[in-house]
């Protein structure tokens, strides 16, 4: 983390890495706000340290999952997208990053950039950062933090991509380099059909969501993404099942549907915003 450009939470002063290397130390001359680096190698810069996001469960099943290869579609669609817009250096943030899936195969794939993944979950970032490790992928850092109140200072970040997490406008704006991307990808209106089908009597279509920005951004590009997955285990199904709104939603009578299925098929439909900022 030598070359972080994190901000202090608390006073947001710019953060740097300790002399034993082991913290990150704010700037404030008395007392100064200290943030210790985990063994995984990820900070904790969620000030009020309220938790939430994704339980360890919820990480472990949508690891299982995405490391299937099911959506990879997904991830390549993202970077075929970044490698069209990407400068030639600068600094990606996943924002709502989860356990790194994506945030990896960007890293990958565009090794001229520099990565943060930015979670509220604990469980999510220490597996993105183990991940990071294990590639050995130095440009990707991780930090448990809210979306909501960024740890970076204003304009200091040229990408950002939000994938199937909550979309601060305000917040993804101050962060942003004038002209700086930003990137969701959202469900469309097929996304997982397939599934709905199996679990519900009355099907409805998903609809846009309703936090998309308007004021800040304006949408370059909208893409759209559409194949089928065929899911081959009762494991793979609970995995998927688990990682969607749905397992929040369903009724335990209805969640029992899926019980006797050993292979399933789905739509899958993902729908790509490429905004820029005004
Ligand atoms: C559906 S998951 C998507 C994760 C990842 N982008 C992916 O596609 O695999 C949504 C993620 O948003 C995170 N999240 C929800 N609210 C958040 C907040 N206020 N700040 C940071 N992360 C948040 C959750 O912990 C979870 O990891
Ligand atoms: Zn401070």
């Amino acid at each position: 983390m030598k070359n972080n450009c994190f901000i202090c939470p608390v006073c947001k002063s710019p953060l740097r890495l300790s002399e034993n290397g082991a913290s990150l130390i704010c700037e404030k001359e008395i007392k100064p706000h200290c943030f210790d680096i985990a063994s995984e190698g990820y900070v904790n810069l969620d000030r009020d340290h309220a938790g939430g996001g994704d339980s360890k469960e919820c990480v472990r099943y949508r690891t299982s999952f995405l490391d299937s290869g099911y959506y990879d579609p997904i991830a390549d669609k993202m970077c075929e997208i970044l490698k069209s817009i990407a400068p030639e250096k600068g600094i990606l943030l996943d924002a709502g990053c989860g356990e790194g899936f994506y945030t990896t195969s960007f890293a990958r794939e565009l090794p001229q950039l520099s990565f943060y993944g930015i979670d509220i979950s604990k469980h999510a970032v220490r597996h993105g950062a183990k991940r990071a490790k294990k590639e050995a992928l130095s440009g990707c850092i991780y930090a448990v933090s809210s979306i909501f109140e960024l740890p970076f200072g204003a304009e200091s970040i040229d990408i950002i991509t939000s994938l199937f997490a909550p979309c601060p406008e305000t917040e993804f704006s101050r962060v942003l380099k004038p002209g700086g991307y930003l990137i969701i990808a959202a469900a469309g209106e097929k996304h997982l059909l397939g599934l709905k089908k199996v679990l519900y009597d009355e099907i409805y279509l998903n609809e846009e969501r309703a936090d998309m920005p308007s004021d800040n951004f304006e949408l370059v590009k909208k893409e759209n993404l559409f194949f089928k997955i065929n899911l081959r285990s009762n494991e793979d199904i609970r995995n998927l099942f688990s990682m969607t709104p749905y397992y929040y939603r369903t009724s335990q009578k209805d969640k029992e549907k899926l019980n006797s299925l050993s292979s399933l098929e789905s739509e899958i439909e993902i729908d790509f915003f490429i905004y820029r900022k005004v």
